[in-house]
């Protein structure tokens, strides 16, 4: 029955067993009781390396690199020439992800001198690395000049003089793409969104009051006049899991409106980066258009505005993270104390069932920071008991620690069940912590039926290892 506390969006499954395509990886079915991954159990998994675990579905995440790779040079290319991917690595970064990203011909994007580090290790070849960032530090920019990376995603005037002296001193040219607001306030978490103008990031389009110019404007001019700056080209990424794409047409138009005035000047732009965020599906609630239409439809809108605004089109690149890994994911956890509470709603009082697990928001903090909703599943078997509305919570001391806010799950779940939340691929491994002194769960991928450790579990040992003096 329905409970007057479930959100809107959220329906009494007709049967609980049933994995939801749209949330769930390719590889994930359900035999004749437990939840699979490409033929693979998940009580095999959690008997293998244990619980909680992260589980990867490679050929999954291969699948999507691809699949953005193609679809965007399907729509783009006879209008602008090759799409670069650039698999935002902040998302979910590891050596092998970092190889699996290169073997699938993408390239990356990386936010920190960490993040360029294993794209390094994984053989990524510097020319196929940008790196992002606001505040960069001198080893930062010093590791990806010296090493001729991409690209440098420069995010203020003070920034690019930074990096104008430090390739004076190398005796080197940087590579470089100057990062815009285009002035954007996306539909999306106002934590993840990034193109409006109060917030931390980029060189804004519109002139400051009693300016001539804008801060993008004379930012170009500066790159232009250096003789160790290449300017690449311009970058806008407007914030991340966003389903509307009026956000992206709007900004795809302030920056070759910007690029049109540049050309009256002569100063030609090759290269546009119109950034990632495109929103993927973690509940029902979510209906993502995919790489297909979302190509289709932005590569329709260029093809408009170049028309319109009489320039030739730039080269495209485009910086998706989540939508490349987040589906593949999803985390596997050990049911514990289950117990029901009463809650007041317009003065009645309604169940619901806290079902606890053996992770929560150190492995996923997304819902405490985002209020972000996921769904779960009874994996380890199929039961007949009726869906009762629950709340999946973790083991962390704060009430906060929700690991699925709202969902139906079997009124029988309990002690020593699996739980699976899928969708878990991208923002979970990546922003993960100790908090509470948890060790980390593992990560392992399953590709073609085989699953294998790629990052191993930590252990008590682990959580004194930066310890100084023991
Ligand atoms: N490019 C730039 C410059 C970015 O800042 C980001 C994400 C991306 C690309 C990739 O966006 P995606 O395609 O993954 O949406 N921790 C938050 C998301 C933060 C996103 C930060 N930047 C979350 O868990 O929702």
């Amino acid at each position: 029955m329905r409970s007057p506390l479930a959100p809107e969006w959220l329906t009494v499954p007709d049967d609980t067993a049933a994995v939801d395509h749209n949330i769930f990886s390719s590889g994930v079915a359900r035999d004749d009781q437990e939840v699979t991954i490409q033929g693979v159990s998940v009580s095999q998994l959690v008997e293998r390396y244990g619980s909680p675990l992260w589980v990867l579905d490679e050929n999954d995440f291969r699948a999507r690199a691809r699949a953005y790779a193609d679809e965007f040079n399907a729509a783009f290319g006879p209008l602008c020439g090759e799409v670069d991917v650039y698999y935002a690595s902040k998302a979910l970064l590891t050596v092998q992800v970092a190889q699996w990203v290169r073997d699938e011909g993408l390239c990356i994007d990386t936010a920190s001198g960490g993040e360029m580090a294993v794209a390094m290790r994984a053989g990524l070849e510097p020319v196929k690395i940008g790196l992002h960032g606001n505040n960069k530090s001198d080893d930062e920019l010093h590791l990806a000049i010296s090493n001729r990376i991409g690209r440098i995603v420069v995010d203020s005037l003070a920034e690019l003089d930074r990096v104008h002296h430090m390739a004076q001193e190398l005796g080197i040219t940087a590579n470089v793409m100057l990062r815009l607001t285009p002035g954007v306030d996306a539909s999306t978490h106002h934590h993840i969104a990034t193109a409006h103008e109060d917030q931390k990031f980029g060189l804004s389009l519109t002139p400051a009051p009693h300016a001539d110019t804008s801060v993008a404007y004379q930012a170009v001019h500066k790159a232009a006049a250096s003789d160790h700056i290449k300017l690449v080209g311009l970058h806008s990424h407007i914030g991340s899991q966003i389903f509307d794409s009026q956000g992206f047409e709007t900004a795809a138009t302030r920056m070759l409106e910007f690029i049109a005035l540049l050309a009256e000047e002569d100063i030609s732009i090759n290269e546009l980066d119109i950034g990632g965020g495109y929103g993927i599906a973690y509940t029902e609630a979510d209906d993502p258009a995919g790489p297909a239409v979302i190509a289709k439809n932005l590569a329709e809108h260029i093809s408009q505005e170049i028309t319109r605004l009489d320039i030739a089109c730039p080269r495209i690149s485009i910086e998706p993270g989540r939508s490349i890994a987040g589906p593949a994911g999803l985390t596997i956890y050990t049911v514990g104390t289950t117990k029901t509470v009463w809650v007041e709603h317009e003065g009645e009082h309604y169940p619901r069932r806290y079902v606890a697990v053996d992770g929560g928001m150190s492995d996923n903090p997304r819902p405490v920071l985002y209020d972000a909703d996921y769904t779960a599943v009874l994996a380890n078997r199929i039961s007949a008991a009726e869906p009762a509305f629950s709340r999946v919570v973790g083991k962390h001391c704060e009430s906060g620690d929700i690991v699925v806010n709202a969902v139906y799950l079997p009124a029988d779940t309990d002690d020593g069940d699996l739980v699976v939340v899928p969708a878990t691929g991208a923002y979970g491994h990546a922003m993960s912590s100790n908090y509470n002194m948890l060790p980390r769960p593992a990560i392992v991928a399953i590709k073609d039926g085989h699953a294998r450790e790629i990052i191993r579990r930590e252990t008590t040992e682990d959580l004194f290892a930066r310890e100084v003096e023991l």
